[in-house]
Parts: C-alpha cells; structure tokens; sequence
C-alpha cells in the first residue's frame, strides 16, 4: 500500500507573518492524520519561520525548488545542503511555473533529482501536458517522456523514493480539473513508464500526487482512484480549512 501524500505548494504567498499564521492554524486541524503524510511548501525567505512554527507537529517542510550545484556563484539561487539545514525534507522540482517561466529543461530537473536524492531530500517531481498537447492527443506521450527524462540514471531503489505529481499545465489555478478518470488514467500511464525503466516492484512503490484546482469538493473523488496517490495543492493550500479537508479527503 502507497502511504497518500499531500502537500501544499504555496507558491510566492505568504509574508512571514502569514506563515506563522497559516501554519498556526493548520497545526490542530490535521494532527490526527498519520495515515497521511502530510508537506507545507513556502517560499525559501520563509522557510526559517515555517519550521519553527512546525516544531513538534505532524506536518512536514518542504521547498518549491533547489539548485544542482552545491555551492558557488549563481546569484539567486539555494542548494540541497541549504534546505536541509532548515529541516527541509521534501523539494517540489520541474514546475510547470518554472519550465514556463524560468526555463527549466527536463535535463535541469534530472540533474536537481539525483542531488536531492544524494543529499536525502525527497524530490516531487512535477510533469504535465498544456492544452494544446492535450488537444493534439499527445498527454501520455508528453508526461511519460518528461517522467523519463526526471528519473534517467538513477536507481530503481532510488526511484522508488521519488514522488511525481502529475499537475495538466491548463488545470493549474483555473478552477478546471482533469476528471477524476482522466487524471487516473494518465497517472496509470506515468506508473506505466515507471515500470517501463525501473520494473514492477518500483512502479508499485512510487507514489504519484495529482494536481491542478484540487480542492475540498473534488479531493475525495480524485484520491478514490487506484493510482492517485496524493496531491499537490496551490490555492486551496493557503487556507488551513481547505486544505485541512483534502488531507483528510
Ligand atoms: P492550483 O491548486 O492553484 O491549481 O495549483 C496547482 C499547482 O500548481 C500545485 O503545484
């Protein structure tokens, strides 16, 4: 059995007043749910007062992304050894917010993959169509490319400790969802490839989040499908009450 997994990707919201805030809140509303492993991703300059206002609770800190390198001049940017000293356990890696606006390459993402996996982070790794490969009929072929291109080179073993959240790029922050079977199907498409690389027993053991307007009201439905492992969740992580309901969708 998959263990779900739901995180919150909080994007750039949230001052750090906010966040002692928000985390605050959410604290009591989601301490029953161990069965649920459950992630808070802020921006970085938050990240300090997320874990401290974490301490002692159930819920986990992650990051929204990392640089490959381990140290050096790339004004900007934050490395593996940084996060963790924050108790970061979890990086969100290959955004379709950061493909489109950063110009993340599949080759970046598998390069960020295996330094967080060396370093003992645990990447969520995003892939996902737009609409217009959706139209054209090329979704499957386009997310088990990128699935592939993410994990190249690294070990079964290792792969089974990646998560990857299949997030349709039309779906993210419209309020238009993949169907519950959609989604499904494409996730099942994704594990298809897992297997196609790592075999049976890793495709089994990976763990694939489902996002893009994932909310309250069809957070229930879309985790009753056999391959949805989890979520990965924008706006509706930014209200404990929201998001404290698809935890325990
Ligand atoms: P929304 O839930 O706001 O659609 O965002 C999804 C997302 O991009 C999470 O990473």
């Amino acid at each position: 059995m998959r263990k779900p997994i739901i995180a919150g990707n909080w994007k750039m919201n949230k001052t750090a007043e906010e966040t002692k805030a928000l985390i605050k809140d959410l604290i009591p509303l989601v301490s029953d749910t161990d069965n649920v492993d459950v992630i808070v991703c802020p921006p970085f300059v938050n990240l300090a007062t997320a874990a401290e206002a974490l301490a002692g609770s159930n819920i986990k800190l992650g990051a929204q992304n990392m640089h490959f390198e381990k140290s050096g001049a790339f004004t900007g940017e934050v490395s593996a050894d940084m996060l963790l000293a924050f108790g970061v356990k979890y990086v969100i890696l290959g955004h379709s917010e950061r493909r489109q606006y950063f110009g993340e390459t599949d080759e970046g993402v598998n390069k960020k993959v295996k330094v967080a996996l060396q370093a003992g982070l645990v990447p969520i790794v995003c892939v996902g169509e737009t609409l217009e490969e959706r139209e054209a009929g090329i979704t499957s072929e386009i997310v088990c490319k990128q699935t592939k291109l993410a994990m190249l080179g690294i070990s079964a073993e290792e792969a089974k400790g990646v998560v990857l959240a299949y997030e349709p790029i039309w779906a993210i922050g419209t309020g238009k969802t993949a169907t519950a079977d959609d989604a499904n199907d494409t996730i099942g498409a994704i594990r298809n490839a897992v297997k196609e690389v790592f075999g049976e027993d890793t495709a089994q053991s990976v763990r694939i989040q489902y996002g893009g307007s994932m909310k309250p009201g069809n957070a229930s439905e879309l985790m009753a499908k056999s391959e949805i492992d989890g979520g990965l969740i924008g706006g509706a992580a930014l209200k404990a009450e929201d998001f404290s309901q698809i935890v325990k969708f």
